[in-house]
């Protein structure tokens, strides 16, 4: 039976069985970076239609189920911020990657025990979602090390599936999480329900800014440059004109994430 890794619904799973390099067993490096321009492209014409610079958008390129091979292809082709969502995996990709200067970016649940292999493996973490295991990542630092960025992951769907914090629930995280010296609060994080008109996720994105804007007039300290990472390969268009920092690409980079056997 083959069992398809990385679709977080039915509904997300059949939209990319459906595209035709579905069945593609590997995504070569050439195609590897055809993909990265026209990512590239679509990323400055939205900056463009929204008055924003492209440097103020950072492409986190999502590897989660690809081989290092297709990590160092994207790096060669320009890319230097890598998503994975699952501690175990990433360890064996970061050490096989050692070579190359990568920041790479936690981008799926942590379990609190996972909290220090997440903080020696991972420059940023995306999924914060409880005061637990901000207390547990807070532990995790030894002396003399950098402040851990750190996003909270906000679950305005209301999905009993995904994982995050309710919107009323972020503004109390944030203020606890500031309260921990090792954290360094930077934003908010958003999966939003999987909807195939990119337009109707736009009001979730939309949400998730007013919300930022609300944390950030609570005047919590330690809250740098505001960061919304937010925007997926079908829909990170309209997320950038609401306002992401960051955009989590995979399919669009690497091909549709290859089945298990
Ligand atoms: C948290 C998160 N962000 C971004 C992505 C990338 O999604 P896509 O392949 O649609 O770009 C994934 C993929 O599973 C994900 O889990």
């Amino acid at each position: 039976m083959i069992e398809w890794h990385g679709f977080e619904s039915p509904r997300r799973k059949r939209y990319y069985m459906a595209l035709p390099s579905a069945k593609l067993p590997k995504v070569m490096s050439a195609t590897i970076r055809e993909n990265i321009a026209r990512v590239e492209e679509r990323i400055s014409a939205a900056c463009r239609r929204s008055g924003r610079r492209r440097e103020d958008v950072r492409l986190v390129a999502v590897s989660k189920t690809h081989p290092p091979e297709s990590i160092r292809a994207a790096v060669e082709a320009g890319l230097h911020d890598f998503g994975e969502n699952r501690v175990q995996e990433a360890k064996s990709k970061i050490s096989q990657l050692a070579d190359l200067r990568i920041t790479w970016h936690l981008i799926g649940h942590l379990q609190s025990n996972k909290a220090r292999p997440a903080r020696e493996l991972f420059h940023w973490i995306h999924s914060v979602d409880s005061l637990h295991l901000a207390e547990k990542l807070s532990q995790a630092s030894v002396p003399g090390c950098l402040r851990l960025p750190v996003l909270i992951e906000v679950n305005l769907g209301g999905e009993a599936s995904k994982e995050g914090v309710p919107a009323a629930d972020a503004v109390a995280l944030a203020d606890q999480i500031s309260h921990y010296p090792s954290l360094e609060l930077r934003g908010l994080m958003l999966i939003p329900p999987f909807l195939e008109n990119p337009e109707e996720v736009r009001p979730y994105f939309r949400q998730l800014r007013v919300l930022a804007g609300e944390i950030e007039r609570q005047n919590i300290s330690k809250i740098s440059r505001r960061e919304l990472s937010m925007g997926m390969s079908h829909d990170f268009e309209v997320a950038i004109e609401e306002g992401a920092t960051m955009v989590r690409i995979g399919t669009a980079i690497f091909g549709p994430r290859p089945p298990i056997a």
